[in-house]
């Protein structure tokens, strides 16, 4: 094949200045590739914070029987997947937006709301696809300074000047793990002025337990330029599938079905995302592994003589004193992925993700042997 890269132009000189300011999203290691890379078997991978129980029998047999249809076109509008959130959520159909992942609603958000004449808040530390949307449409970043590793609302707050069109809020946050309170989000939406649209993504909500942690839905009515945004990855335990929404007033669902692709959503996404919606015993049975995990990982990291920061999801980070670049490509040797954060300015964290009570052994004598 000849040489595709020979041309007189420059074709990355020619995208737009925020696109080629962009570092793709580093995603966990995928267990086939250290396999490939290291020759190593039984391989754990606690690197993406997704969900050890494996798939529910309900959204098995609901892929299954989507194979029949696979030569169509999946329903673009969503139909039955929307009438189980409806009934899931107690939602009106009209408020709801789908995408492929969570994360292709953040992108539909940001397209929709964020412009180059527009700046953009998040905190430092917050999960990184905020900066790489806002990046993408050449919006204006303002990172606020984190407070103990979680989103300082009122830096936030401070942050607003009248070029603000978008607030993206992780609750809780990935990587860290922070929370915030019902009061704290309730309190910081009714400062923020109405025609700013605030995004309260709530990827890990099902896991939550602790009684001040707030149901964004139900803030809804209350404050009409609030999007919450959740996800099938987690809890729910469908990320290969790519699935997650929005839930927002009709009328910024009407602006975000706009941008969305017409099929952004698979018919086994779909499918599956149904069914599993009724899989309460699926998801209360993850629930209870992640407790569990949460408290065998940290009393561990405990006994290793490392300090965590105390999480709600189903991940913790760590501190390490060597680095963590080191210690992940040391646990990597080991057979165990966890994730490296130095691209999120925490050079000295990593963060592992709570798997079965084994998966978390694994890790914890491996981190042992290698510190
Ligand atoms: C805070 C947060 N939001 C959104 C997502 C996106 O998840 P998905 O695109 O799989 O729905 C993630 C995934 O890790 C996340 O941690």
């Amino acid at each position: 094949m000849s040489d595709l890269s020979a041309s007189t132009c420059d074709y990355i000189a020619l995208a737009t200045e925020g696109v080629k300011g962009l570092h793709p999203y580093q995603p966990g290691k995928p267990i086939e590739e250290l396999e490939r890379e290291l020759g190593l078997s039984n391989i754990v991978k606690l690197a993406s914070n997704e969900n050890p129980l494996g798939v529910s029998l309900l959204a098995a047999s609901a892929i299954q029987k989507e194979l029949e249809k696979a030569t169509l076109y999946p329903d673009g509008t969503g139909f039955v997947l929307k009438q189980a959130l409806v009934k899931y959520l107690g939602v009106e159909m009209s408020t709801i937006t789908l995408g492929n992942g969570s994360n292709d609603v953040l992108d539909l958000i940001t397209r929709a709301y964020a412009s180059p004449d527009s700046e953009v808040i998040y905190s430092q530390y917050a999960f990184a696809v905020y900066a790489l949307s806002t990046q993408s449409v050449n919006a204006k970043a303002v990172v606020t300074p984190a407070k103990d590793w979680g989103h300082d609302l009122d830096a936030m707050f401070s942050a607003i000047t009248d070029k603000t069109s978008l607030i993206f809020i992780a609750n809780p946050n990935n990587p860290t793990g922070t929370y915030l309170s019902a009061s704290q989000v309730k309190q910081f939406l009714t400062r923020v002025p109405e025609h700013i649209v605030v995004v309260l993504d709530e990827a890990y909500c099902e896991y939550i337990d602790e009684s001040d942690y707030p149901d964004g839905v139900s803030l809804l009515q209350e404050f009409p330029n609030l999007i919450v945004t959740r996800t099938f990855s987690k809890a729910w335990g469908l990320a290969s599938l790519r699935v997650g929404y929005a839930i927002s007033n009709p009328e910024i669902a009407n602006i975000l079905n706009r941008v969305r692709q017409p099929f952004n959503v698979n018919s086994f996404a779909l499918a599956a995302a149904a069914a599993v919606l009724s899989d309460l015993q699926y998801l209360s049975k993850g629930r209870q592994l992640n407790d569990e995990g949460l408290v065998q990982v940290a009393d561990g990291l405990t006994s290793l003589g490392l300090s965590y920061i105390p999480s709600v999801g189903n991940f913790i980070c760590f501190e390490v004193k060597e680095g963590g670049g080191e210690v992940y490509q040391a646990l990597l040797e080991q057979g165990v992925i966890v994730r490296p954060l130095a691209n999120y300015g925490m050079p000295f964290h990593l963060r592992v993700s709570i798997g079965l009570k084994s998966e978390n052994q694994r890790f914890l004598d491996a981190l042992a042997k290698v510190l």
